[in-house]
């Protein structure tokens, strides 16, 4: 395997993905040019299998595709899934962090309780699949904070940092994210489908 098409339209996603696998002897390829996948799926791990094989068929090769979202204990749950258009198709991040603030309104901060969830799905281009999932907890603050990452990273306050996770540089996003929790069982697999070039020595002179 020398390339992986990551099944993806999210541009933060993407980011954070270059960083997560970056250091793998792997050409990161995006989708361009595939056909829009239809999220269907009830759960995430449903809608990140969609992704990732549509992708490897659409290449002919490895893919990995990634279904993440927001769950609020208050809301039980949502929106989930659909954290993505849970406040209608096409509307921007603010929006949605906007609607999502509306929802909460007058709810105490302890019970504001909430948490991001990753699933992600390795494609062999033979139709083989694993999973890998993550979870990241914190807690939906009352009005945005910070100007790093995407999505509701301005309302998600990481209890143990004191920060909302658009506080935290990327760097730090990426040791505690439901994402890069995720992928470390997915780094692993490409691991060992992908062994670094073995090392050569140079003859000695005896
Ligand atoms: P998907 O492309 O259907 O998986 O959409 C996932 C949605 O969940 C994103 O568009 C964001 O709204 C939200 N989301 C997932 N991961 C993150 C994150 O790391 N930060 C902020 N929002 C996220």
């Amino acid at each position: 395997m020398h390339c992986l098409t990551i099944a993806t339209r999210n541009p933060g996603k993407l980011r954070e993905f270059r960083a997560l696998l970056g250091e793998l002897p792997l050409e990161l390829l995006l989708a361009d040019g595939m056909p829009e996948v239809e999220e269907t799926g009830t759960t995430f791990a449903e809608n990140a299998l969609l992704k990732a094989r549509a992708a490897a068929v659409w290449s002919n090769g490895w893919a990995l595709g990634e279904d993440s979202g927001l769950e609020v204990d208050a809301l039980d749950g949502a929106p989930g899934v659909y954290s993505n258009r849970f406040a209608g198709e096409g509307t921007t991040e603010a929006e949605r962090n906007l609607r999502l603030l509306e929802l909460l309104a007058g709810i105490p901060a302890e019970r504001r309780t909430a948490r991001y969830r990753a699933t992600i799905c390795l494609a062999a281009p033979d139709g083989r699949v694993w999973l890998s999932e993550g979870a990241c907890e914190g807690r939906i603050l009352e009005a945005p904070r910070g100007t790093y990452g995407f999505g509701y990273d301005p309302l998600f306050y990481v209890v143990e940092f004191g920060r909302t996770m658009a506080e935290l540089a990327p760097e730090v996003k990426n040791r505690i994210s439901h994402r890069s929790r995720a992928v470390v069982e997915t780094r692993a697999l490409l691991e060992r489908l992908c062994p670094p070039a073995r090392m050569v020595h140079p003859p000695s002179d005896e």
